[in-house]
């Protein structure tokens, strides 16, 4: 070998594309080529297969289309498993195999265009985590049925919030990130969902997304099954778990509750702070009106709430008399809107909808509560609402 030669060998690669594949015969070779066509003239890559035995036979195609590919910069290799071990594992066989410095994941149906990959590598310059995704602008989905519409979404729904991803589309097996990202990352690897657990536990990663349209395969048929939504269900639970046990970044699910929680709390404190300072106020001016003597209970009350609520509800320190006045005059606000919709909400359940006291009750203080909650959370306090 030639001084020349050995160089080359000796520069880093820069592009591994992984194409997991079961059952993709009518696919694998058009797959190959295109990404040959689409990668930038002369890059140096290598595209690993990881083939779980298919009985088409997709194993050995791959294997001798790699023949026939030959000189154009691109090598290819097949790693065979024994069997159907699922689409996750499949990918993080090809990871650990990698040597690229930067890894492109793809399903091998022709759904995921090759062309997507040269704006994956742009983009990556300045991230971690590529993703290309099918619900940012410009992005689209052709040739799915409705269901399977909706349940993508909701899939998607589930992740975003159980898990406090913020990325449009992490239920996309289309993605791209820096190899060295992974070092010492335990994955489960269940079901189909890498993309998933690699956004949870990369933590500080930096993630982009950018724009594809997703074409559904004409050969063959995808192996998304009851089998895989199982494991989706088992991997989000998994990874809830994961991040409850990292304590860095809480979950909004949980931060929104716990808060909810404490607002509740301090509303109940409400209440018997209200009975006493009436009642103290008729034992100390024993000719107070009772009416007087109340609204007195009503106005201590919701002083005391505000101050229990914006010291350990809101967790805000900041007394500041201009800022907290403001706060104050909100918050009283909201709590006399929040009694009269108590009120109407009530009237009108109990005389023309004809439900009874104890239940219309409950439905109108649940309702006129959780209002305040929100109302408070998101203007006087300034929080975010899901968070
Ligand atoms: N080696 C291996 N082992 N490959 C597998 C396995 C497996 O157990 N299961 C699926 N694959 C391969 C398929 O051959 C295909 O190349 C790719 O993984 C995706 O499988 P499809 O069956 O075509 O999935 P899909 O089109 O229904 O789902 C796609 O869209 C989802 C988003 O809604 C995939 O991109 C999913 O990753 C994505 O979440
Ligand atoms: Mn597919």
């Amino acid at each position: 070998m030639d001084a020349f030669a050995q160089l080359l060998k000796q520069e880093k690669l820069p592009l591994s594309v992984i194409l997991p594949t079961y059952n993709e015969s009518q696919n694998i070779s058009t797959m190959i080529d295109s990404i040959a066509d689409a990668l930038p003239r002369g890059m140096r890559a290598e595209i690993i297969v990881v083939d779980d035995s298919s009985p088409d036979g997709t194993g050995d195609i791959a294997q001798s289309h790699a023949r026939s590919l030959g000189s154009r910069g691109i090598q290819i290799e097949v790693i065979r498993r024994p069997a159907k071990l699922g689409l996750s594992s499949a990918i993080l066989a090809g990871a650990n195999s990698a040597s690229g410095e930067v890894v492109v994941v793809m399903d091998s149906d022709m759904s995921h265009p090759p062309q997507t990959i040269p704006h994956m590598l742009d983009e990556i310059k300045r991230c971690d985590i590529v993703v290309a995704s099918r619900y940012v602008k410009g992005g689209a989905v052709t040739g799915w049925p409705f269901k399977r519409k909706i349940v993508s979404k909701g899939a998607n729904k589930i992740a975003r919030y159980s898990l406090g991803i913020r990325i449009k589309d992490p239920m996309s097996g289309f993605f791209a990130f820096k190899r060295h990202i992974i070092h010492g990352i335990k994955f489960d690897a269940i079901g189909y969902k890498m993309l998933l657990e690699l956004l949870v536990k990369a933590r500080g990663a930096r993630v982009t997304e950018i724009p594809y349209t997703f074409i559904n395969r004409r050969f063959g048929k995808s192996k998304l099954d009851s089998k895989v939504a199982v494991d989706y269900a088992r991997a989000v639970w998994r990874l809830y778990r994961y991040g409850r046990a990292a304590p860095t970044e809480r979950r909004a699910s949980v931060k929104f509750l716990s808060k909810a929680g404490r607002f509740y709390t301090v509303g109940a404190t409400g209440l018997l702070v209200n009975y006493f300072a009436s009642f103290l106020l008729t034992v100390l001016l024993p000719n107070v009106w009772y009416l007087h003597a109340t609204i007195f209970g009503i106005l201590v009350s919701i002083t005391s709430n505000f101050i229990f609520n914006k010291l350990w509800t809101f967790e805000d320190r900041d007394f500041a008399l201009k800022k907290t006045l403001a706060q104050y005059g909100l918050f009283s606000g909201f709590s006399a809107f929040g009694a009269l919709v108590q009120l109407s909400m009530l009237f009108w359940l109990v005389e023309s909808q004809g439900i009874g006291y104890p239940i219309a009750l409950v439905v109108a203080v649940a309702t006129a509560s959780i209002g305040n909650f929100l109302l408070n959370k998101k203007w006087t306090f300034k929080e975010r609402v899901w968070a």
